[in-house]
């Protein structure tokens, strides 16, 4: 039953469903990270791809759009789910993406069944990380690709700093040599961690790419109704967007990891 008192976002749970309420899951990065991570990936005509924890479906979509290939995106919530599947039809792209329930920590999937499986802005997001990517390299034939792009500090973190990603959006992000090192203990070979500055204009760019004008405009909206009907929601994102420690403006950045089974 829904606890009346607890804040949409009090929780991690509680914090994908209310992205998952405004129709827009992202990744640092955006259409750039993404159009990397399918180059070094190899994802091409025929591949057959796993996209794990992938939101409400816009990189599935894109894929099956762009690239001759088959798609199956998975996430722990039945919201994004639900989304990424309406969002298929909406598109028209149903006959090449598929999308289902699973945990990143324990796949559901057997051995050796994917060319490439991909994780975009999920694994910071838990502290079981080297058990996720062994899991998306179990899932992965022989000689195809497992592929992760995520927060990446860029200069050692203070100590506000962690405080603040941990506690506004349950962020451990970890520094381009950690992300490198989890891929090599998984046990990935001929590994390319590539670490970038945020581009601002870039992010805004690729949200239209992802989402469309008129999916932004209804992801706008959808916003709007929430601040006006939740306090929680607004007091969530006036903490997200005060308590901001300026000073550590361009210590975030994003990167590219990616290695060979
Ligand atoms: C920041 S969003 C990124 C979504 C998507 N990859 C994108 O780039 O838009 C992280 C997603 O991971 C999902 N997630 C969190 N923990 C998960 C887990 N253990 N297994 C699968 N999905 C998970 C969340 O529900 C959420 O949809």
């Amino acid at each position: 039953m829904k606890n009346e008192n607890k804040s949409p976002t009090e929780d991690l749970q509680g914090y994908f469903e209310f992205l998952a309420a405004l129709g827009l899951t992202k990744h640092m990065g955006s259409m750039n990270a993404t159009r990397e991570l399918v180059e070094l990936c190899h994802i091409g005509d025929g591949s057959y791809v796993l996209d794990v924890g992938c939101g409400v479906g816009a990189t599935p979509i894109c894929l099956a759009k762009t690239h001759n290939c088959q798609v199956l995106g998975i996430d722990l919530l039945e919201t994004m789910v639900e989304q990424s599947r309406k969002r298929a039809i909406e598109e028209g792209v149903q006959d090449r993406v598929d999308f289902g329930v699973a945990d990143a920590r324990s796949l559901p999937f057997e051995d050796d069944c994917f060319d490439a499986v991909i994780a975009e802005s999920l694994n910071v997001f838990f502290d079981e990380k080297l058990k996720a990517v062994k899991e998306y390299m179990r899932v992965t034939r022989p000689g195809g690709y497992v592929g992760i792009t995520e927060m990446t500090w860029l200069k050692p973190p203070t100590p506000e700093a962690i405080e603040y990603y941990k506690r506004t959006v349950y962020a451990d992000v970890l520094e381009s040599d950690e992300w490198r090192k989890l891929l090599e203990e998984a046990g990935l070979k001929n590994i390319v961690a590539n670490a970038y500055r945020i581009d601002i204009p870039a992010e805004s760019k690729g949200r239209f790419e992802r989402y469309g004008c008129r999916g932004i405009a209804r992801v706008m909206l959808r916003t709007l109704r929430t601040i006006i009907k939740e306090p929680s929601a607004r007091a969530f994102l006036t903490d997200v967007t005060s308590s901001f420690p300026k000073d550590m403006l361009g210590d975030m950045g994003y990167g590219v990891y990616v290695g060979k089974k």
